[in-house]
């Protein structure tokens, strides 16, 4: 455990964008943990940042404090009972690698989560979500360490408040906790989420004769590939914005004009509408000003061609949301975590 200066970020965040962090750790356990945050930096250093896999942030600037990436490894299976399976894993698992060795073991829940990047300290942060299911749908409890207090605390499914890409940790505890590790509440018996989007077709296209986790995993694996660019390739952190929730009147204003207008009802009230269609219909899909871009399949994802700043993306992202505000009327909210 070492702390570095000046320290390229590149490397750790999927929109590659070059920037600097003051200082830099890592850490790979709990003591480690408690001895960076007792080091006199800590004292004088008030902006602290916990970094996973960097696939939902995206740096417009240096960053004028300590980056602390988390490297707690390990998953182990922590009870057990008639229907259920318990697995605990730490932060700085790779997301899909505990999907991998959820379908291996046979405990279902989370194949519709297959291939989302990241660790699984950060999934609880935007509740992450993807074919129908949310982390929410599997969660037991996680634990978490306060920066200040210096004290481990344990959240249950209550204590987090989950909402659609939301939690208390991107509110009211925002920066104040690491999440140390979480455990998943997995079903010995799956219940098959295939009703959402492309799922069942692409089910029929590898000729699956019946449906197991492995599948799912399979198709879902196969739908995202083909329309998500790969962060190795292409630098982006996924969807750029959420997916607006407006109430059903709105809905009706903007399908008057646009009967084509993709939408879903989330209430008798209210409608969550595509963001990916109020931004290809404002013309930005396909959308390139240097290597700053909007990508030409999914055009809910902002692209770093190469050498894009964080703060051209940014402005992207801004002349994005003030053209869909004045075609639509509906404000965009980015999804992705700005620094
Ligand atoms: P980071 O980007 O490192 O961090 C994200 C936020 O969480 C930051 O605020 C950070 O400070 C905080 N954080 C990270 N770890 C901890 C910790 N241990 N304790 C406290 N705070 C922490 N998301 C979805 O929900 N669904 C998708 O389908 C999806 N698809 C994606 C596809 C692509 C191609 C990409 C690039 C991203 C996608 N994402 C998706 C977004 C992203 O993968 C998730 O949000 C993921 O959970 C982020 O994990 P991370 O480790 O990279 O987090
Ligand atoms: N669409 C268009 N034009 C396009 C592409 C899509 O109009 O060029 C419309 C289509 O009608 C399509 C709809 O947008 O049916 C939805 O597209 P898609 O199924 O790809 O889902 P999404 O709304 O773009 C959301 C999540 C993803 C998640 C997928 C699958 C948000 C913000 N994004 O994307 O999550 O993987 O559904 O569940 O909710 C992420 O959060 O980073 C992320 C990738």
């Amino acid at each position: 455990m070492e702390i570095q200066h000046n320290t390229s970020l590149k490397k750790y965040n999927t929109f590659a964008v070059d920037v600097l962090a003051k200082q830099f750790a890592k850490f790979s356990s709990f003591n480690e943990l408690e001895e960076l945050t007792s080091h006199a930096i800590f004292n004088t250093q008030h902006s602290t940042l916990i970094l996973g896999g960097g696939s939902n942030i995206l740096f417009t600037k240096n960053f004028d404090g300590i980056v602390l990436k988390n490297e707690l490894k390990g998953i182990e299976v922590v009870k057990k009972d008639a229907e259920h399976i318990y697995v605990k894993a730490a932060a700085g698992e790779l997301w899909h690698d505990l999907v991998l060795y959820c379908i291996e073991n046979n405990y279902a829940g989370i194949e519709n989560l297959s291939l989302i990047p990241g660790c699984v300290g950060a999934a609880p942060i935007q509740n992450i979500g993807a074919y129908g299911v949310e982390l929410k749908n599997v969660f037991y409890e996680l634990q978490a360490y306060h920066l200040h207090d210096k004290t481990v605390q344990t959240f249950n499914l209550t204590d987090c408040n989950f909402g659609y890409r939301e939690s208390v940790f991107k509110n009211q505890f925002k920066n104040q906790f690491i999440i140390l590790n979480v455990t998943l509440k997995l079903n010995k018996q799956p219940i098959f989420h295939t009703q959402y989007g492309a799922i069942e077709k692409e089910l029929e296209i590898m000729q699956v004769k019946e449906f197991t986790i492995k599948n799912i995993s399979q198709a879902i694996i196969n739908i995202r590939s083909s329309k998500l660019p790969n962060p190795k390739v292409i630098g982006n952190a996924g969807s750029f914005f959420k997916n607006p929730i407006v109430s059903k009147f709105r809905r009706y204003t903007i399908w008057e004009y646009h009967k084509d207008v993709v939408s879903y009802a989330i209430d008798a009230m209210n409608f969550k509408l595509s963001a990916a269609w109020l931004i290809e219909k404002c013309g930005w899909k396909g959308y390139r000003n240097g290597d700053a871009g909007c990508n030409p399949l999914q055009p809910l994802v902002l692209v770093n061609y190469g050498n894009a700043t964080g703060q051209e993306i940014y402005d992207l992202s801004e002349q994005i949301i003030q053209s869909v505000k004045k075609e639509f009327a509906v404000v965009l909210e980015r999804e992705v975590n700005i620094i």
